[in-house]
Order: structure tokens, then sequence, then C-alpha cells
């Protein structure tokens, strides 16, 4: 049996990646500190866990034992979190990906990066292609550019299989509502069956190209299996963009209630658009996203409503 080790498995995109190699057939480890995933992600999924972080090698080399390939998940997400502290944005971020690399590369497993549509900053050209120069407008973006950079001299110095994924502000089921870093869907699901006001940084038009998470887990299997050219790195997306107040209607309709707002000042480090061109993820692997903005919107809707009723509920026992 294949096995993959997923670090930060037990966050919001990383267990979307254990429960897809399950189902797929493949024996799942996962490293994470429970800092920012939850052990009910996981609930119900026959895996092996092991609670602690990147940063500590001996327990990183341990869950490197005997595995063929590497999901690098376990992050220190958002760019305001960066912004407020880049020291700890730069360990995990930075640092953690540097050690995961090193342990990848000793236990000669492929390694696939999660990587951010933040590296390209506020370019004027849309859709964003790959061959763009990277902008970091965040120490949350600089520290996943270094990872990208570290992904592709990995795989040209010690010839390790290495893949980068962009990824285009991805939604779905478990992505944490209760945090102030949580993503823009997330907190406006919440609010909005809570009856609360949401907060726009801004007027509101800046877009985003939001990816539904079962699409982003497909694409990981994808550019594990795929034998690509050592150190590619592609946007993994939807390739559309919808603005913040696209996002009230489409709420507003599925919940056929008005949401109060209010509009603050703009974000520091805030990228005003943002869209992926999917031409190169589709060339190299055949890549298509199966989930739609809406009916992504609706599966997320529909797994905050259970969840939110009763926050213990297990992955399974949910819509996801
Ligand atoms: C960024 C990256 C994304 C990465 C993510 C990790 C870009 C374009 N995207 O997402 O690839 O995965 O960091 O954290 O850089 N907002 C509100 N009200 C809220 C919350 C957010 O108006 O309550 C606004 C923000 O100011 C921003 C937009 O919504 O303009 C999206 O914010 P967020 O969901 O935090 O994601 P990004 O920072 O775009």
């Amino acid at each position: 049996m294949t096995t993959y080790l997923i670090t930060g498995g037990a966050g919001f995109i990383g267990s979307h990646i254990a429960e897809a190699l399950l189902q797929a057939g493949h024996g799942v480890r996962v490293i994470d500190d429970l800092v920012f995933g939850k052990k009910e992600n996981l609930a119900g999924m026959d895996l092996e866990f092991l609670e602690g972080s990147i940063l500590d090698d001996s327990l990183l080399r341990k869950a490197m034992t005997g595995v063929d390939g590497v999901f690098h998940e376990a992050a220190l997400p958002s760019v305001p979190r960066s912004v407020k502290d880049p020291l700890a944005s730069h360990e995990v971020n930075s640092t953690g990906t540097l050690r995961v690399l090193l342990a990848a590369r000793d236990a000669g497993a492929k390694l696939v990066m999660a990587a951010s549509s933040s590296a390209y900053g506020d370019t004027e050209t849309l859709p964003k292609t790959e061959d763009m120069p990277v902008h970091p407008l965040s120490p949350y973006a600089v520290a996943k550019v270094y990872g990208e950079q570290l992904c592709s001299v990995f795989a040209q110095v010690y010839d390790m299989e290495t893949v980068v994924l962009r990824y285009f502000n991805v939604f779905g089921p478990r992505q944490r509502e209760d945090s102030p870093y949580s993503g823009v869907i997330a907190k406006f699901c919440a609010a909005a069956l809570n009856g609360d006001e949401v907060r726009i940084d801004g007027d509101g038009l800046q877009s985003r190209d939001f990816t539904y998470v079962t699409d982003v887990a497909r694409g990981n299997l994808l550019a594990m299996e795929t034998s690509l050219p050592a150190g590619t790195l592609m946007n993994l997306a939807g390739g559309g963009r919808f603005s913040l107040l696209d996002l009230l209607d489409a709420l507003e309709r599925i919940l056929d209630t008005k949401i109060p707002r209010r509009h603050v000042e703009d974000r520091a480090g805030d990228v005003k658009h943002s869209q992926a061109s999917v031409e190169l993820a589709r060339d190299l692997m055949g890549f298509e996203t199966q989930v739609g903005f809406q009916d992504g919107l609706e599966l997320t809707i529909d797994w905050y409503r259970s969840f939110l009723a009763n926050p213990s509920l297990s992955p399974q026992d949910s819509s996801s």
C-alpha cells in the first residue's frame, strides 16, 4: 500500500486530502500540532495521527519513516496574522517548510507543497499566469514564495521530486470560522447563519478566485500521482472571479435573507483582484474543477448550518 504523510493534516485542506487519499485506498499519516487544525476534522478516518509541530525535527523524521510522498499543508495561514506577527509566520511557513523538505528529501519522498496566490501580489493583468514575476505584499506571501523557491532548488540540487500548487482562496466545509484570521467565506457564512453583521474591508469590490476544497484535494492527488517535470509550479483554482459583494448577493439568495454589513478601512497587505490562469494544471495533469462557486457555497452553507448547531459533529456526520 502507498503511504502518504500530510503535514497539517488535521486542518481544513489537509483533512480533505486525507479523506480523498483514504477513499483512493492509500495509507495516511498526519502530523499536526492542532494549533489551527482540529482532531474532529479527522473523526472516523482510519489513519495514523502524530500530534506535534513540523518544527520538532525528531517527530518530523519519525513521521517521514516509510512514506512515499508528502503533502505539505502545515502553515500559519492568514495575510493579516502575518502582518501582525511576521516572526511566527516566518518560523512555521519558512523554517517549517525547509525542515519538511529536508526530512522528505532524506526519506526519498516526493513532496507536493501548498503555495499561495498571494505570491502574485497586485498585478494589473488578469488572469495570473505562472510565468509572471512574484510580488509579495505581506510576510505571509514572502514565506510562501520562499517555500516555492526551496522546492525548485531542492528539485535541481538534490534531484528531489517536488510540485508547487498555488491555491486561490480555498473554501468549504471545515474551514475555521471562529478566528479573527478566518477566511472571508467562513466568516460570512457563520455571520449570516447567526444573524450577525459582516465586516467588509474597503468597498467590497475586491475579487477572488474562490475554489472549492474537494477540488483542491483532488488536484493534490493528481499532482502526487502524475509524473511532472522537476520542480513544477502551477496554479490550482477554478479560474473564476467573484467580488465580496457578489459573495454576499449569492449568500442572500441561498439563505433568502438580508445580511447586515459594515464597511471598514482596506486591510493592510491586501490584494485587490485575484484570478488564476488554469491552463497549466489542465495541460500538465488534466485538472478541471468539478464544483462551481454557487454549488460550493450551497454545500458550505449546509455544512455550517449543521456544524453551528452541533460543533462536535464528525466530518462524516455532516455534508462535506
Ligand atoms: C490570501 C491568499 C490565499 C491564501 C490565504 C491564506 C490572496 C489573493 N489570497 O487570502 O491564496 O490561501 O491568504 O490565508 O492573497 N475580508 C473582509 N471581511 C472579513 C474577512 C475578509 O472584507 O471578515 C476581505 C479581506 O480584506 C480580503 C478578502 O476579504 O480583501 C479575502 O480575505 P481572506 O479570506 O482573508 O483571504 P486572502 O487574504 O485573499
